[in-house]
């Protein structure tokens, strides 16, 4: 039917939402398959010299950021959503105060938390999170970080709803004055990039995209402040990626 409607130009029907959210939930609990490590971002799967590159890309960005930004060169305490297998953990987590490491796949929580203790004291605390009810991850924790990190996780994202939902849980997390750096994949005017709606498995890297302006309007519409943003169009594992520096009023 795809094959059909493709040839005749016509639109691919998408999946609903809750059937896209039960594929990414099977599809990261599972631990399974060729490619899960290093989509995982394991230093396992992605190997030494590209997974040490992710964290220090990411802190060089948060540097950049919180020099423009006049804010503490140490990220104080941190979130990071959707930690993986730690690759921004062993980065940032040996100039944090505390260090929280939350995920929807319990193994990659697991193992962010032992890549920190591998590398650094810092406080370092497991964060389970429900991809079907991720605000409950947040109960308890309102106002209590200085930093959110959500790198290479927006694209994932079942579609651009539930992509804003950890935009908000963002704002209830953070401390008035806090950053969040989030990184997300643009869409440019080529249709081809616009986020798939279907085939999780198949599509997961693509599956939710956001205009470069769309996604500082909708950031503001969850209570956090665009400040600064910085493009990087390709890099060693992917393409399109936009970070943004948001702050919490
Ligand atoms: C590509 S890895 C990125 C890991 C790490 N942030 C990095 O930059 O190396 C994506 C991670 O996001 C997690 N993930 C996927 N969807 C998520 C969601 N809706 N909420 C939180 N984590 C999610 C996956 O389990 C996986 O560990």
């Amino acid at each position: 039917m795809r094959r059909v409607l493709k040839a005749a130009g016509r639109a691919v029907p998408g999946q609903g939402i809750s059937r896209r959210i039960a594929d990414a939930r099977t599809y990261w609990s599972a631990m399974s398959g060729e490619a899960w490590a290093s989509d995982s971002h394991w230093r396992t799967g992605l190997g030494d010299e590209a997974w040490l590159e992710v964290g220090r890309n990411h802190l060089d960005i948060f540097h950049r950021f919180a020099k423009g930004l006049d804010l503490p060169s140490g990220p104080g305490r941190v979130i990071e959503w959707g930690c993986g297998g730690g690759a921004n953990a062993v980065a940032f987590a040996p100039i944090a105060s505390t260090f929280l490491a939350a995920d929807i796949a319990p193994e990659s929580v697991t193992e962010c938390v032992r890549q920190v203790r591998a590398v650094c004291q810092t406080s370092v605390e497991p964060v389970h999170v429900d991809i079907a009810n991720p605000e409950r991850a947040v109960d308890g924790r309102e106002g209590s970080c200085d930093t959110f990190l959500c790198l290479y996780v927006i694209e994932l994202t079942a579609g651009p709803e539930e992509a804003l939902r950890i935009v908000r849980i963002a704002e209830r997390l953070l401390v008035s004055g806090g950053l969040a750096l989030i990184q997300v994949k643009y869409r440019t005017a080529d249709r081809r990039t616009r986020g798939h709606r279907r085939d999780y498995r198949r599509n997961l890297a693509n599956m939710t995209t956001f205009g470069i302006d769309e996604f500082w309007l909708r950031a503001i519409d969850c209570g956090l402040t665009p400040k600064l943003i910085t493009l990087v169009p390709r890099n060693r594992l992917d393409a399109r990626y936009a970070y943004y520096a948001l702050i919490k009023p």
